[in-house]
């Protein structure tokens, strides 16, 4: 599938993106663990987390389409042991959540993914899941996919992870709901996104919060609730940004999560000046959703970095886009976990930049970029859904941009192109 995107036209309206990626796996995989039963609307349908549902139902779990809803049958804590090897595809949040799951549980399970999921560090789960009495082979020295599991009475302990994960934390928890006895201690070095939290919460697993740590007391079994997802930020992002460089635009996105820990994007944009309004700010299970409204305007570089970062982990590749349009220089520092993603996002941004005419400059925890230049071009998006829409939307205010292989798009966004061209 090819991308291709010319300018000329404002984006305007009003659209809806799909329902937010990280809800929908932990709606499938907490309300499959879980005792009861539950449906879930609005469940992102796309391959990330269909993958996620195909696992969940080799593990036992009864899913099945009821209307426009998904509902979850839940095993009541015990998960049954697979007879096949579980495919995550190119899931990272599908691997290293399962991790989890199955770590907990008395059973052997084998996760493995696609090249780039099974190129990616699984030490950061695998390590602290050893150390509460996990056995897992891995490949090269046990750190990369596939995983081999075998798990079972785990003790949960106090662990403090090296990098803002909400992967890691939600894998250690899942894990802790399955062990047989002990109390995580998580701690991170910037608060990563809390969807886990807040889910398991509604289900009535107790957990606290004291000072920087996440305390969570082994051998819980969550009760199934319905879920809402709300629609996903790191989806309307390329909306927002594409809106904002492009002239004459005035467009609304409506019923996006404004999670605090995911709205980074939305902060950064309007330190670059973009106009954006919260309108009709409400709840949806638990986490806050509103529309946007955002308008074309001049944007100004900015900095992007420190605690900002786990807020916008997946949207560096879109605001360097933004940047790239802006007046000025923009700073993105702190920011080596993007290099972990799909792909390498710092390097394959940088040289998307430049081959559209951006000046940019690649650090090893980020990049700079000289606001200004972009001009357009032939983009390689290296399977990377996220850097193939980015570079898309830059095309709707330059010269125009292609992405040859966008196939990428339908992990995350399959609508993606024609949710494009509706609004413009
Ligand atoms: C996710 C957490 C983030 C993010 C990923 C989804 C989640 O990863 O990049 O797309 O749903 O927990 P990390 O926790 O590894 O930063």
């Amino acid at each position: 599938m090819k991308l291709e995107t010319r300018p000329g036209r404002p984006l305007r309206g009003r659209i809806r993106v799909p329902g937010d990626k990280s809800v929908s796996h932990r709606a499938l995989m907490f309300n499959g663990l879980g005792r009861g039963e539950a449906r879930i609307e609005g469940l992102l349908d796309a391959l990330d987390v269909k993958a996620t549902a195909t696992c969940m139902r080799r593990l036992g779990v009864h899913l099945a389409r009821r209307g426009e809803a998904t509902v979850v049958r839940g095993l009541g804590g015990a998960l049954k042991e697979p007879t096949q090897v579980l495919d995550c595809g190119n899931s990272g949040t599908s691997m290293r959540l399962l991790a989890g799951l199955i770590a907990g549980q008395d059973l052997f399970a084998v996760l493995t993914g696609d090249a780039s999921l099974n190129g990616r560090p699984m030490g950061r789960v695998a390590d602290p899941l050893r150390a509460m009495g996990a056995r897992i082979d891995a490949r090269e020295g046990g750190t990369r996919p596939p995983l081999a599991i075998r798990g079972g009475g785990l003790v949960a302990g106090a662990y403090t992870s090296p990098v803002a994960s909400a992967q890691v934390k939600s894998c250690l928890m899942l894990a802790t709901l399955g062990a047989r006895e002990g109390t995580l201690e998580f701690r991170e070095p910037t608060r990563s996104r809390d969807h886990t939290e807040r889910m398991l919460r509604a289900m009535g697993v107790v957990l606290e919060e004291r000072g920087d740590a996440l305390l969570l007391e082994a051998g819980q079994v969550p009760e199934c609730r319905d879920v809402i997802v709300p629609g996903d930020v790191s989806s309307a992002a390329f909306f927002l940004v594409a809106a904002a460089i492009t002239p004459g635009s005035d467009l609304v996105v409506e019923n996006v999560g404004l999670n605090p820990t995911r709205s980074g994007v939305i902060d950064v944009l309007e330190a670059m000046g973009a106009r954006i309004e919260v309108l009709d700010r409400r709840d949806a299970s638990g986490e806050p959703v509103g529309d946007l409204r955002v308008l074309h305007s001049e944007l100004k570089g900015a900095r992007v970095e420190g605690d900002l970062i786990p807020r916008l982990v997946d949207e560096i590749p879109a605001l360097a886009i933004a940047a790239s349009f802006a007046q000025g220089e923009s700073v993105f520092a702190d920011a080596a976990e993007a290099r972990v993603k799909e792909c390498d996002r710092i390097a394959v941004t940088v040289s998307g930049l430049r081959t559209c005419g951006v000046e940019v400059e690649e650090r090893p925890d980020g990049m700079v970029v000289q606001g200004g230049g972009f001009s357009g071009g032939s983009i390689e998006a290296h399977h990377d859904h996220r850097i193939a829409m980015a570079f898309a939307v830059a095309g709707c205010a330059s010269g125009g941009v292609q992405v040859p292989d966008a196939s990428a798009v339908a992990t995350s966004f399959p609508s993606f192109s024609e949710l494009l061209e509706s609004c413009r």
